[in-house]
């Protein structure tokens, strides 16, 4: 059974209860992160940490008193469940009012803190990195600040059942023609050996994982342009791929039943995936 924090307290998971009136539960007004443990060691924990405090401070939502012992628990969560490889959720919400109520609850009332751990031996290895994954595009529905990582996931959830229902593996959504980014990673394509994803504004989430691989990019000299690509220009790429912290660097060698390279994961992608994890393995924590 796996041992899950919630509030301070280290719990059994059976043992972990939060209230119905939680925010998070009645609002989705809740922001979460995932980081990611290789060999026990945390993957770009900085970069999550402050994505966590931006993420609160857009909401106006009370960081929880144990904000500067972030490193602490997430190291505790390893220990405590034996973690070599797997995923760190943390989800923090506006707490529990003791009602419903649309407006925000009074100033004192204590954030909930919750974080689990996921297993998955050798996930660094995955099978779809080596194949390379398919994926179809599918409207991009969602409200109009994912750059804050609220846990309001239902169109993404929405958008993976579709993609499941074409035999695919992902979707990435699309606004006016161009893509933004997938259900749960950030998009990019290659042509003429230059790496396009779109610029960080309101529209995207702004992945940890994507500022890790541009730096990357950058010291090795590859050519880098943050602007938004049509659809069209993605299906007429030499290469496409998605990072986040969970899938790392992913070919995507299909779009909308379009092969890319013939359907092989590209050589620019497959670079860009050992290099991600041979690097942020160095600096992990
Ligand atoms: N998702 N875009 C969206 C919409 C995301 O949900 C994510 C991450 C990313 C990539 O961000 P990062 O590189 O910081 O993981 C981009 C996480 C992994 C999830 O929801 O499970």
């Amino acid at each position: 059974m796996r041992t899950v924090y919630l509030n301070g307290a280290y719990l059994p998971e059976t043992e972990a209860k939060v209230s119905v009136f939680d925010r998070g539960f009645l609002m989705a007004d809740g922001v979460y992160e995932v980081t990611s443990v290789l060999g026990g060691k945390l993957i770009d924990f900085p970069g999550h940490a402050k994505r966590l405090a931006r993420s609160l401070s857009e909401l106006n939502m009370r960081a929880p008193d144990a904000m500067g012992d972030l490193l602490e628990i997430h190291r505790e969560m390893v220990t405590r469940n034996n973690l070599t490889d797997g995923l760190i959720y943390l989800q923090v919400t506006r707490g529990n009012p003791g009602d419903r109520d649309f407006h925000y609850p009074p100033a004192g009332t204590a954030p909930t803190l919750v974080l689990f751990t996921q297993s998955k031996p050798g996930f660094a290895h995955a099978p779809l990195a080596q194949r390379g994954a398919r994926v179809i595009s599918v409207l991009d529905l969602r409200w109009g600040r994912r750059d804050i990582k609220t846990v309001q996931l239902l169109y993404p959830s929405m958008a993976k059942m579709m993609a499941q229902a074409a035999g695919v593996d992902d979707a990435w959504m699309i606004q006016d023609g161009h893509v933004t980014e997938g259900t749960s990673n950030n998009a990019y394509i290659v042509k003429d050996g230059r790496i396009i994803t779109r610029a960080l504004s309101h529209d995207i989430l702004h992945g940890i994982t994507r500022a890790a691989v541009l730096r990357f990019a950058d010291e090795a000299q590859m050519r880098i342009e943050e602007r938004s690509f049509t659809l069209d220009e993605a299906l007429n790429a030499d290469e496409a791929f998605f990072t986040s912290a969970s899938a790392f660097v992913m070919p995507v060698v299909e779009i909308d039943g379009t092969a890319l390279r013939g359907g092989t994961p590209g050589p620019v992608a497959t670079r860009l995936r050992e290099v991600y994890i041979e690097e942020s393995l160095k600096s992990a924590i």
